[in-house]
């Protein structure tokens, strides 16, 4: 269930590890529509600052997997992912031992904002163009010989306490050997108590006209991150709001947003606005995704993600499609189980 980044990779990984699968991805809109397609793309495990030791190796794991996963579902998609090892850079306002001095930032980065003295430069890290990715996945799922639904409203997953027993849509009962959650920040929508527990964190963006592309890495700064495309495009984000599903972009944060990019890169002032966004993370009380079994035994769960869905759908496919498969499981996965104190979690 899930027709996201994570719901098609998983299922393109169960079709290449056992063609003998049937797998039908669900998804209650477009692929992407969700959280997906407003993401910046960004595979920047150093740069998010992840303070659980855990997620920082999942996400670091899932980073090393990225060139081949990328040529695996571009060979099978026939469509380009849009993957740019572009790097990273976080510029500071003061001097920093392990940071580039002003002088080399000036050479490899011109037109930073005079503030910045020194910055990190994480040249193992950059980004996928999730606008690309996702139709390249969709393909990639389908050319394996996945099923793919769109457009069929989830109303409810029946269950008794051993036991997920159909999904209840638009299109009657659908019934399977195992289930995989993979909805998002609209988990909660089958009413199981731990999936209850991943609320929506909003985030806003903008997208400008980059036309003589000054930006070559991505700028990540505190609380605002600018993201060059190689199609010229340029993105700010983004907020960080826990309002619910409240839709729309703000005078307020559009103003913030713009406000810092600028700050950090004087150039954007002169550049075209093109689109503003925004999207919701599906974000869990401690901030570590939901990975593995469920309290029912024929449902799977691969949710929660937060800040680093795109970046984690390689490691989340293969560990997903191996527990599908009865394979042997990686002892780092108990860390993002169900039965940790989700709930009682500060949030
Ligand atoms: N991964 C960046 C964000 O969630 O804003």
């Amino acid at each position: 269930m899930g027709g996201g980044v994570i719901g098609l990779a998983i299922g393109l990984e169960l079709r290449i590890q056992d063609d003998r699968l049937r797998v039908l991805v669900i998804e209650q809109q477009q692929v992407g529509a969700g959280a997906s397609w407003a993401a910046a793309g960004m595979l920047a495990p150093q740069a998010e600052n992840i303070s659980d030791p855990r997620l920082a190796e999942l996400c670091q794991r899932s980073l090393q997997l990225y060139p081949d996963w990328i040529e695996r579902v571009e060979e099978r998609g026939q469509l380009p992912a849009g993957y740019w090892n572009c790097g990273i850079l976080k510029p500071l306002s003061y001097p920093a031992e392990n940071g580039l001095t002003r002088p080399q930032l000036d050479h490899l980065q011109p037109h930073l904002g005079s503030q910045i003295t020194s910055a990190i430069w994480l040249p193992q890290e950059g980004q996928v163009d999730n606008r690309l990715l996702l139709p390249a996945l969709k393909s990639a799922f389908l050319q394996a010989g996945g099923s793919l639904l769109e457009n069929v409203s989830i109303q409810e997953c029946p269950h008794n306490s051993q036991q997920l027993l159909g999904i209840e849509t638009a299109l009657g009962m659908l019934r399977a050997q195992s289930y995989i959650c993979c909805l998002g920040a609209w988990s909660g929508q089958m009413a199981l108590p731990v999936l209850m527990t991943v609320f929506p964190r909003k985030g806003q963006m903008i997208a400008l006209q980059d036309p003589r592309q000054l930006l070559q890495h991505i700028l990540f700064g505190e609380d605002i991150y600018l993201v060059p495309r190689r199609d010229g495009r340029l993105l700010v984000g983004a907020t960080v709001e826990e309002v619910g599903f409240l839709p729309g972009n703000t005078a307020g944060a559009v103003q913030d947003l713009l406000a810092a990019a600028i700050r950090l890169f004087p150039p954007l002032r002169e550049l075209t606005v093109l689109e503003s966004w925004w999207g919701f993370r599906p974000t869990t009380p401690d901030r570590l995704p939901i990975l593995g079994s469920s309290p029912l035994s024929n449902l799977w769960l691969a949710t929660g993600h937060d800040r680093n869905g795109i970046l984690l759908a390689p490691i989340t496919a293969d560990w997903l499609a191996g527990l599908v498969l009865g394979k042997p499981v990686d002892p780092l996965l108990e860390a993002f189980s169900w039965r940790r104190r989700l709930a009682t979690a500060s949030s």
